[in-house]
């Protein structure tokens, strides 16, 4: 292995690699570095640019605490979160559909029961949520696991604002023996994503929104029922065809109806305008193997 060339060098990397135990690893580093290599002899980048891209990963590795996640919003930014969604979760159209997981979902978060309100008193619009969890043929799925966690009328997540209640906005939910889960909370509001990082320069170079349209992000859980991993968006959102992170998709688009408070099915609970927010959930079974 002397006198490589730009010819010989991907042939070489890759023998070095034929002793991997793990066939599965074998074949995705085999494929990394035969892509990685195809992507330097189409672009040639200079020793200086290189060592840019370098140091682009660098930052946003540093940029990484247990609150923010650079690598993840660069896979989200660059439609990799997606596209490993759809090839792994490909569902029947009647099903709930996945959209990305994002960087705010936390393990402690409390669990609360049917109709509590999570806004831990917060300042918005008020939110009544009423969700119902199926299979495919409309039959309730009682006990599933329904995470529910959003941002407040600014467009903040709880750990987001110093001094802000922490946690708030953010719930673990069990659906009852008809399917049910509901909660009161306040209206979630559009928001940039992080633009202060390595991704926020990609972001601005590239000329784009970090705009995400207003959502309500929830990740449900059931045995024998594969995972999901969704979000609600108003279906007039104004950002909704410039989402950064790829993640609308038209059966996620719900009416965020807004009454006044002696209207509708929640008259008499506020004395402000309230948004009533329903949606069925539709679970795809686990594929047998
Ligand atoms: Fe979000």
């Amino acid at each position: 292995m002397r006198d490589l060339t730009s010819d010989t060098i991907t042939g070489a990397v890759i023998s070095t690699m034929r002793d991997t135990k793990n066939p599965r690893l074998a074949e995705i580093l085999e494929s990394l570095v035969r892509h990685l290599h195809a992507f330097v002899r189409e672009v040639e980048p200079t020793e200086e640019e290189w060592a840019q891209g370098v140091d682009f990963l660098t930052r946003t590795g540093q940029m990484c605490t247990p609150t923010r996640q650079e690598f993840i919003l660069l896979s989200d930014v660059l439609g990799v979160t997606m596209l490993v969604d759809a090839l792994g979760n490909q569902r029947p159209a009647e099903a709930t559909q996945n959209s990305v997981l994002g960087p705010y979902f936390r393990e402690d978060r409390p669990q609360h029961t049917d109709g509590a309100d999570i806004s831990e008193g917060l300042p918005g619009t008020p939110l009544f949520f009423e969700g119902r969890v199926v299979n495919g043929e409309g039959v309730a799925v009682a006990g599933a696991a329904v995470d529910v966690w959003h941002s407040d009328a600014d467009g903040h997540y709880d750990m987001e604002v110093p001094g802000q209640v922490d946690p708030a906005m953010r719930a673990l939910f069990r659906t009852d023996e008809t399917g049910h889960f509901g909660f009161r909370s306040i209206r979630p509001s559009s928001y940039p994503i992080p633009g202060d990082g390595p991704v926020g320069e990609l972001m601005s170079a590239t000329g784009r929104s970090l705009m995400r349209p207003a959502h309500v992000h929830l990740l449900i859980e059931a045995p024998g029922y594969q995972r999901v991993t969704t979000m609600l968006f108003p279906s007039d959102d104004a950002y909704l065809d410039t989402d950064p992170v790829f993640g609308v998709k038209e059966s996620l688009l719900e009416a965020y109806d807004t009454y006044a408070p002696e209207d509708g099915p929640c008259r008499g609970l506020t004395d402000v305008p309230y948004t009533l927010l329903r949606h069925t959930f539709v679970l795809e079974p686990l594929a047998t193997a």
